[in-house]
């Protein structure tokens, strides 16, 4: 989730001086002055925009918030220039054109595509469709994206094979590499952890077996492997050494400032704009509401036929294209109370990022051609 990243990048930055995981936003316009946070945590750049430090900050340095360079604008491929492009978007740097951002890595197998910079893994864009790199010879090594929908990549054989049903064995030792179908997620028979069944998304009640935490997930891009059942509020969590399907503890309550949150892997501490007083919030709010938000998004991607690979944040990635009903506008299963952020409130993958999107102010167009200037 791109808020709780963008608040992550936060705290390494805050290090461990003190106990808010977030921190609510006062935003600020392109064009003004930003605070280091190291300095002011409470200060970020409107939606749109982002700090820019200078060519060699100090770690309290100030910045001006910047707005990203958007669909076609140049950019100069590095992380610490003053042309960034917007979340969601890639610089291109072809040989033959000069670098601009663009939609990139967005497109599975047989997924429509502009040009191979569409293709997810450099795979060749061939009549409209990403197919496997000719550099390949026909083998595939990323389990997901170099196989069309319905198939998925047996990193020992190197050849796509059909994904499993649901009911089928999975994650048999050392006999098969499938993989469970789009919408099934491979999950313990019992707490022994021996045997394993592709079983569908958010579907096993209190107590079953499990194979791994997920103690907070947002539906950005993708939906996460949940094996338990969302609308009975469950999630997978260790308890004496067995992985089930549980409630989250409680929510600890005081100051979580001065006294950490009980349950860190479900709950953070978030604190107010300009207050040192945090609450510990969940993560997720489970539920009716969150289940079914799930549920329409994992349908929406198997109707349309999204190969669902690492997530992609990416306007133009098929389950963006077909189900961004399901994502923008509100994730319900992320509480509204830990957005408080500068209009983070949707992910990058519900904006097209098209040049219409910002209006620029006349001191970036001059930066930006001063830039080009320098650069011939
Ligand atoms: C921010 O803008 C001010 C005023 O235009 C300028 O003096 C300063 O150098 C800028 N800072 C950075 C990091 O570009
Ligand atoms: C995956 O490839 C290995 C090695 O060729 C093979 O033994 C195994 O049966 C394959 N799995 C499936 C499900 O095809
Ligand atoms: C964990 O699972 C094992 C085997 O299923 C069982 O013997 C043990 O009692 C379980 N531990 C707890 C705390 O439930
Ligand atoms: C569990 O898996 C093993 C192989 O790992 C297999 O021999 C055994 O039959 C399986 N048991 C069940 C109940 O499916
Ligand atoms: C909460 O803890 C922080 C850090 O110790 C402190 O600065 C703040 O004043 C505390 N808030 C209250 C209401 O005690």
């Amino acid at each position: 989730m791109k808020l709780l990243i963008s608040l992550v990048v936060l705290l390494v930055v805050i290090g461990s001086t003190n106990a808010c995981d977030t921190y609510g936003q006062k935003c600020v316009k392109v064009g003004s002055p930003c605070p280091n946070p190291s300095v002011d945590p409470f200060t970020t750049c409107e939606e749109g925009s982002f700090c820019y430090y200078g060519k060699s900050p100090t770690s309290t340095s100030s910045g001006n918030c910047t707005a990203f360079a958007v669909v076609g604008e140049y950019c100069d491929g590095s992380q610490t220039s003053n042309t960034i492009c917007a979340p969601g978007l890639s610089c291109y740097t072809g040989s033959d054109s000069p670098n601009t951002c663009q939609f990139g890595d967005y497109a599975a197998i047989g997924e429509s595509c502009d040009s191979s910079f569409s293709c997810i893994n450099n795979n060749d864009c061939v009549n409209g469709k990403c197919q496997l790199r000719a550099a390949a010879n026909g083998k595939c090594n990323d389990a997901w994206s170099d196989c069309a929908f319905g198939y998925s990549c047996n990193t020992t054989s190197n050849a796509c094979i059909p994904t499993l049903t649901s009911g089928a064995a999975c994650n048999v030792p050392g006999l098969t590499q499938a993989r469970c179908a789009v919408g099934l997620v491979c999950s313990p028979v019992t707490t022994e952890r021996l045997n394993y069944t592709c079983v569908p998304v958010n579907s096993k009640g209190p107590g079953a077996a499990c194979a791994s935490q997920v103690a907070s997930f947002s539906l950005d891009g993708s939906f996460p492997s949940l094996e338990c059942d969302v609308s009975q509020s469950l999630l997978c969590l260790l308890n004496n050494g067995n992985y089930t399907c549980q409630t989250p503890p409680a929510v600890s309550t005081g100051n979580c400032s001065a006294t950490a949150c009980q349950s860190g892997s479900t709950e953070f501490c978030s604190c107010p704009v300009d207050s040192w007083t945090g609450t510990c919030t969940q993560y997720n709010t489970l539920g009716a509401d969150c289940s079914k938000a799930f549920n329409a998004l994992a349908k929406c991607a198997v109707d349309n036929k999204c190969q669902i690979y690492a997530g992609s944040p990416n306007y133009k990635s098929c389950i963006y294209q077909h189900c961004s009903s399901d994502m923008c506008g509100g994730d319900a299963c992320v509480p509204t109370s830990s957005n408080q952020g500068c209009g983070e409130s949707q992910y990058a993958g519900c904006h097209s990022y098209s040049s219409s999107s910002f209006v620029r102010p006349t001191t970036i167009f001059i930066a930006l051609i001063a830039l080009l200037l320098s650069l011939i």
